[in-house]
């Protein structure tokens, strides 16, 4: 054969290796060293380290924009900045999208949304989680309203998908306007400190608007969303930590909503006691300490992902493993705020509980609230719609509930926090549980006003003896063990096991709402 024919024969792989090659180098070494520089890895990097390695299947590579507006019909690249397809975490197919910075900032065109959708289809067809990584200068501006109306393509179905598929947002770069609004509709965010930010308008705008002067880090800045907004649900330090971290998240989640959650593995045994935690709950109640010594004690390795870890820090919520099985983990923190429920606890919890019902993901409750807190600001800002929220997730929750009282549980943040009335299947006290519409010395002042205001000088003793009475009588476990209320008070010590039994034996457990199109959460 001659040599020109052996050219001939080689030109259309060429061809293909040559538009690949281009998809591959994005928008070129130097905005690819660009993004080095601030920090940030490439979209096909990301895509690397966050999959099983060799694993990654792309779709896509040779979309282009069609744009032929502000002379982008000559600059167009290979992918069009968004890098798509699937492969595997831990051997379990995920698909997932990376926006390339490097490509008109990770701008989204008309055909870049397309290439989401098509993986997002992909996705609640074959029931496997989405994940987005997110670094972008937000909608194409060459493209207008055809850029806009991907946005909504996307929203449509970030939205179809939610309680479908896990769908799981990292925040890498910029994501501004209304381009947050996919993240948000998604079930976990991630940010990354320092590289990336979240606002609807920018600091310029609010400048404009309303005279603010703020940066944009303060404005939206990983930090801020994960202290002060709660749009966070896990910040970290870098792009490395962050697509491990998204790896062992989704190892406690189910691949879709008719899936169990995969099993762990260790050989923490189910019957381990941890005598140490007799001596948990002080004996003064009202002395903090920290529930997530409680948690990481009686878990399976002791190994908790918490969730939101910065934000409404009197609730704690989070992933683990009892017995080798997910567990979604929902407790007050006597060690913040005294445990106290409130608007953003609430909100917190009521996501957390809601998203765990949706993938079958049982809900271990720990409780030791005082009640709601009070003030002028909480009711202002409605924390009856909000608590009410924690509320009807909990009772609305089908999963298997286990709730362990540790100490206090009063007034209606008693019923709220996964009560037996909610349906919940095993509730357990500990000896130091206080189970009452109030704390005794609430109750003495209303109950004996007006005698204790008569006594003078001997009003504190007889304060005294009336706490203790009223201590007696309600601030324990057992009126409510006498009712079925709690169906058995254990020793700490035990915990793990009775909460693993528990498990076990709720592990077939089957439970169904009155048929309805939705409810109507207290939003
Ligand atoms: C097209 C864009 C772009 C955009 C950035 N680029 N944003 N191209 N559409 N939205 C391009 C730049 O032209 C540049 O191209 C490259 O990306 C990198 O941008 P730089 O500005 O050089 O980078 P940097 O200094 O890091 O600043 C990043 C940035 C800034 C903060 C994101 O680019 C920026 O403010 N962009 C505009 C953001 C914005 O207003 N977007 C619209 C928001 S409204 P070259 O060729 O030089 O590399 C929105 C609505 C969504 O998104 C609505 C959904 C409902």
């Amino acid at each position: 054969m001659s040599e020109e024919s052996l050219t001939d024969e080689r030109a259309p792989m060429d061809e293909l290796q040559r538009r690949l090659e281009a998809a591959r180098l994005g928008g070129g070494e130097e905005r690819i060293e660009r993004q080095h520089a601030s920090g940030k890895l490439t979209a096909r990097e990301r895509v690397e380290l966050l999959l099983d390695p060799g694993s990654f299947v792309e779709i896509d590579a040779l979309v282009v924009h069609r744009c032929r507006d502000f002379g982008m019909a000559d600059r167009t690249v290979p992918g069009d900045g968004v890098v798509c397809g699937h492969g595997t975490i831990d051997d379990r197919l995920v698909y997932v999208f990376a926006q390339d910075f490097t490509v008109f900032g990770g701008s989204l065109s008309s055909t870049n949304a397309k290439k989401i959708c098509k993986i997002m289809d992909l996705a609640v067809e074959n029931g496997a989680p989405v994940i987005g990584l997110n670094d972008s200068g937000g909608a194409r501006i060459q493209e207008g309203v055809a850029s806009l109306g991907g946005y909504a393509d996307i929203f449509l179905r970030n939205t179809l998908a939610s309680g479908v598929v896990p769908q799981i947002s990292a925040i890498m770069g910029p994501c501004a306007g209304g381009a947050v609004y996919s993240p948000a509709i998604t079930d976990f965010i991630f940010m990354v400190q320092d590289t990336s930010y979240m606002f609807v308008t920018g600091p310029d705008v609010i400048k404009t608007v309303t005279h603010e002067e703020v940066t944009k880090e303060e404005l939206g800045g990983a930090s801020t969303h994960s202290t002060k907004s709660g749009v966070c649900h896990f910040t970290v330090a870098n792009d490395a930590a962050c697509l491990l971290a998204i790896r062992e998240l989704l190892s406690y989640l189910p691949s879709n909503n008719l899936d169990d959650p995969p099993s762990g593995t260790g050989d923490d045994h189910a019957d381990r006691e941890a005598p140490e935690l007799d001596d948990l709950v002080p004996a003064d109640p009202n002395r903090p300490y920290d529930i997530k010594a409680l948690i990481t004690t009686v878990v399976d390795d002791g190994a908790f992902m918490e969730v939101q870890p910065d934000y409404a820090r009197n609730l704690v919520v989070g992933f683990a493993r009892l017995g080798h099985q997910s567990v979604g983990i929902v407790a007050n923190q006597p060690g913040y705020l005294a445990g106290v429920l409130d608007i953003d606890g609430s909100l917190k919890g009521a996501r957390f509980v809601r998203f765990c019902d949706a993938f079958n993901i049982p809900l271990v409750t720990f409780e030791d609230v005082p009640g709601f807190l009070p003030g002028t600001k909480q009711e202002y800002g409605g924390i009856i719609k909000h608590g009410a929220k924690l509320l009807y997730a909990f009772a609305e929750a089908t999963v298997p509930k286990v709730t362990v009282i540790t100490r206090k549980a009063y007034g209606g943040a008693y019923c709220v926090m996964a009560s037996k009335h909610l349906r919940t299947d095993v509730n357990l006290a500990f000896p130091t549980a206080e189970i009452a519409v109030m704390g005794p010395e609430g109750a003495v002042n209303i109950l004996y006003r007006r005698e204790l205001s008569a006594a003078g000088e001997n009003a504190s003793s007889a304060r005294a003896s009336k706490v203790a009475e009223y201590r007696e009588r309600f601030s324990n476990p057992y009126v409510a063990a006498e009712r079925g209320f709690v169906d058995a008070i254990i020793e700490p010590r035990a915990t793990r096991g009775h909460l693993i039994r528990a498990l076990r034996q709720l592990a077939g457990k089957r439970q169904t709402l009155p048929p309805k199109k939705h409810g109507n959460l207290p939003i």
